[in-house]
């Protein structure tokens, strides 16, 4: 008779194996993505599966009731103790006997797919560069020499094909209490990096280790730091968690603290220190607020822009702050995190760091290209990160360029009268009615408009304390439509304009868009010192984007994506309104989110992203606005609101 033809789904993958094989062997000839940490043993449970019976025409067999053998002990005991939910076999315990399908369900696979809890993230296919392993070490014996360490070793290699492995001395100074304790048997914490380098044990626990695996992808910006915490097993984010970035206090934008480090020789070691800091009380939060031991953080993937780079790294950062911007290194890192004195995290944790894309394009727009993929584009994309900098990358199959522009703080509220950071009691939506000139507006913290019913009552807790970024490129977008503003950026008196809320400061005008003296909050007004800032900041972003499209040949894009925390709250209509972006069909201005957070995930996922980013950062082309003479050409034109030459026929849509 025939060998039991076995079919796997959802791989489809089939073959016939000889009866009384089990389901995880025949996965591995097959070649078939099963998972298993204790090997076999029965002991993980990693590898269930389920069988399913009766007629598959589709895959032309029968699957009879016995085509795998009963329970066996094994199952009966983890039945018993752990529970095995309904139909659910342990592929290691069960053995084929006849033709049977089999389903092999999502977290039974080492390679699924993260499951996407929002449009924005992109599917993760986990590879993590840090897995579980749980080995048999042979006792000592009088007779065999070797040490302990050297048993282990050779454990690993013959149960799972691990050569060469490594371990520092702090990993060596647990390992003879964690064998005996574990009676020779442990669970050890691998780390493989993608250049097929050597494996280092990052951690090890007597017997089988259920504790789980975590790693941080971190989003080192100028201003703010961010991170999730992810489980290394199953991709999900544990939690997230931010703090301002403290180099704040030595300057706001990076351009001042490379100042700071010129003025103060040796300043970029009170910096690193600084940023280093804030990253152990991040991780030590986080790993509060997910309540797992910081220990179990074993990798941290970083992204970041190239002074911030360098400032974490305790590299000087001055060559950045002139031409020809030469970085000290461009190459991606992977270095012990102790190197970096990440303390609150496991001792023998790993980092990688993605490579930057030059001088002024950080990490941090590799990780938005490993996100947003714009090399994979049939149709030509403009992808921005909108911060202090915005990082730009143009791009589609053929070709991909990046380039930075200094926008400045003002789109993030920063040098705006009235303006502030996105949080609670800022301005964050703004209608202005074209007849009547009169506003409406949206809070942070409040769901309801200024108009509606219920508004004074919800909003009474916070106060209304100013107008953040999203709130002020909005209200200078609005005041152009409704007449208030002309094309060059000046507010119309109020003769001019018909409405009162247009009155005289100085020489110029400027916009009332609420008084809160009443209840003791600041009068919110845009001033023409608003709209100047904005003006630079948008016509810095724009120019950037021309840059890129004059090196690409294009006259139009087909697409804009925003991405950073910021783009997520950009109105595409009004950016659009004011001149922030390219004119295209309104529905081809889609929001990213946090794109760089988002690849710094990606990469802490899975290994085979960090060697694509690496091979892919050296094919993009960069374009230096600094020393662009064009820049100066487009950052002129694109001062006026939308611009003085540049059509927007979809504007008129
Ligand atoms: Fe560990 Fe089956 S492989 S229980």
């Amino acid at each position: 008779a025939q060998d039991p033809l076995v079919i796997f789904t959802p791989s489809g993958k089939r073959g016939r194996v000889p009866a009384g094989t089990p389901v995880l062997s025949a996965a591995r000839q097959l070649g078939v993505d099963l998972d298993s940490v204790c090997g076999g043993r029965g002991i993980c449970s990693k590898c269930q599966i389920t069988p399913s019976y009766g007629d598959f025409p589709k895959h032309g067999v029968t699957v009879r009731e016995d085509a795998l053998t009963e329970w066996n002990a094994v199952e009966a005991r983890y039945d018993r103790v752990r529970g095995l939910k309904k139909g659910r076999r342990l592929g290691c315990q069960a053995t084929i006997q006849a033709d049977v399908v089999i389903d092999v369900p999502p977290e039974s696979q080492v390679h699924r797919q993260v499951v996407r809890k929002e449009a924005t993230v992109r599917d993760i296919v986990m590879d993590a560069a840090t897995r579980l392993y749980y080995v048999e070490v042979a006792e000592p014996d009088m007779h065999e020499p070797s040490g302990d360490f050297e048993r282990l070793a050779a454990a690993l290699e013959e149960q799972w094909n691990i050569k060469d492995i490594q371990a520092d001395l702090t990993l060596l100074a647990k390992l003879q209490k964690a064998l005996r304790k574990g009676d020779w048997k442990v669970t050890v914490a691998v780390f493989a990096d993608h250049h097929g380098g050597p494996s280092r044990i990052t951690e090890i626990w007597p017997g089988l280790h259920e504790g789980g695996l975590f790693g941080l992808a971190i989003d080192l910006g100028s201003t703010t730091i961010a991170a999730h915490l992810c489980d290394l097993d199953t991709g999900a984010v544990i939690a997230s968690a931010g703090v301002m970035n403290p180099q704040i206090r030595f300057g706001e934008d990076l351009m001042s603290r490379v100042s700071y480090v010129m003025m103060n020789p040796g300043g970029e070691v009170e910096m690193t220190a600084a940023v280093r800091e804030a990253l152990n009380t991040l991780a030590t939060e986080i790993a509060g607020e997910g309540k797992i031991d910081p220990a179990l953080i074993v990798e941290t993937v970083i992204v970041c822009n190239p002074v911030m780079h360098h400032l974490l790294l305790g590299l000087d950062p001055v060559e950045l702050g002139q031409a020809p911007f030469a970085l000290t290194s461009s190459s991606s890192l992977t270095l012990p995190s102790r190197e970096l004195e990440l303390h609150a995290i496991n001792p023998r944790a790993q980092t990688y760091i993605l490579p930057c894309i030059a001088g002024h394009v950080g990490a941090d727009c590799a990780a938005v290209a490993l996100s947003e993929e714009p090399e994979k584009s049939k149709d030509l994309v403009l992808i921005v990160d909108v911060g202090t900098n915005a990082e730009l990358l143009l791009g589609n199959t053929e070709r991909v360029l990046a380039c930075s522009s200094p926008t400045g703080p003002a789109f993030e509220g920063a040098q705006i009268s009235s303006g502030q950071r996105a949080a609670p009691g800022a301005i964050e939506r703004i209608r202005i009615d074209p007849v009547t000139k009169e506003p409406r507006f949206r809070v942070i913290g409040c769901d309801l408009w200024s108009d509606e019913d219920g508004f004074d009552a919800a909003t009474a807790q916070t106060g209304i304390s100013g107008i953040c970024g999203s709130g002020i490129i909005e209200a200078v977008a609005e005041m152009r439509m409704a007449g208030l503003l002309d094309a060059s950026g000046l507010i119309g008196s109020a003769a001019q304009t018909g409405t009162e809320r247009c009155f005289a400061e100085g020489r110029t005008h400027s916009y009332l868009i609420h008084d809160a003296t009443a209840e003791g909050g600041p009068r919110i007004t845009v001033t023409v010192g608003d709209i100047r800032a904005i003006q630079l900041a948008k016509a810095a972003l724009y120019a950037g984007a021309r840059l890129l499209m004059d090196e690409m040949g294009a006259e139009t894009v087909d697409r804009v994506v925003l991405a950073g925390a910021f783009g997520a709250h950009i109105s595409p209509k009004h950016a659009m309104v004011l001149g922030m972006i390219p004119d295209v069909p309104l529905d081809k201005v889609v929001t990213a989110g946090n794109a760089a957070g988002t690849g710094a995930r990606i990469a802490l996922c899975n290994r085979a992203a960090r060697a694509r980013i690496e091979t892919q950062v050296r094919e993009i082309t960069k374009v230096e606005t600094a020393i662009a003479p064009r820049f100066q050409e487009h950052f002129v034109a694109a001062s006026a609101i939308p611009h003085a030459s540049d059509p927007f026929p979809n504007l008129a849509t």
